[in-house]
């Protein structure tokens, strides 16, 4: 079995086997990232590592997913200093774990009948680092490569087909967002 085979099979396995639980344990599932990722660093730089040369802006590639119990696995690119917009997930819970670079995640509580988000603070991921969140419609958070040169990798494990979303914008001062919906465009997928 190649490496990145090995890789790839490694990382769905942790995600799939946490998942097979009532209410998956985020912790736990971080966790078994964040030592793999840390014990075997080198060789997941060596089987995603193309994924950060390709310099095609941010882009997000299927690595698995399964329909019962429902989860898919993916791994992200982000071009230096690349945001997102504060957006939810659809409902799902979901784990972001950062395979190489760093990130910072800001999280926001959302109150639907206000139309309102509250920043709930701010937490920096490096490689093998992880956050995650409960299956809510309150919780929506942003990310940030906080390198200017590097492209990072991440990986995002979510407890469905994350295919659609809000994203949210701030028009004024004031504390009113507008949502938008937004499609996650899958550049490809990633097989063992
Ligand atoms: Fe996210």
């Amino acid at each position: 079995m190649g490496k990145r085979s090995s890789i790839i099979k490694t990382l769905r396995d942790i995600a799939f086997d946490h998942a097979d639980a009532p209410v998956p344990d985020l912790a736990s599932m971080a966790r078994d990232f964040g030592s793999m990722l840390h014990a075997r660093h080198a060789e997941v730089d060596e089987a995603l590592g193309a994924l950060r040369q390709r310099r095609r802006g941010f882009e997000r590639w299927m690595l698995a997913e399964r329909a019962t119990p429902a989860i898919s696995v993916l791994v992200m690119a982000w071009p230096p200093g690349y945001a997102t917009p504060v957006h939810d997930h659809g409902g799902l819970w979901g784990l972001e774990a950062t395979l190489s670079g760093a990130l910072e995640v800001e999280s926001f509580l959302k109150d639907p009948q206000l139309e309102s988000l509250r920043s709930i603070g701010r937490t920096w991921l490096g490689p093998g680092d992880a956050t995650w969140f409960e299956g809510t419609d309150d919780h929506a958070h942003r990310c940030r490569n906080l390198s200017r040169h590097d492209t990072a990798l991440t990986l995002h494990v979510y407890g469905g087909d994350l295919a659609q979303y809000l994203a949210y914008e701030q028009p004024g001062p004031s504390d009113h967002w507008i949502a938008r919906p937004r499609q996650s465009i899958i550049a490809g997928r990633l097989t063992a």
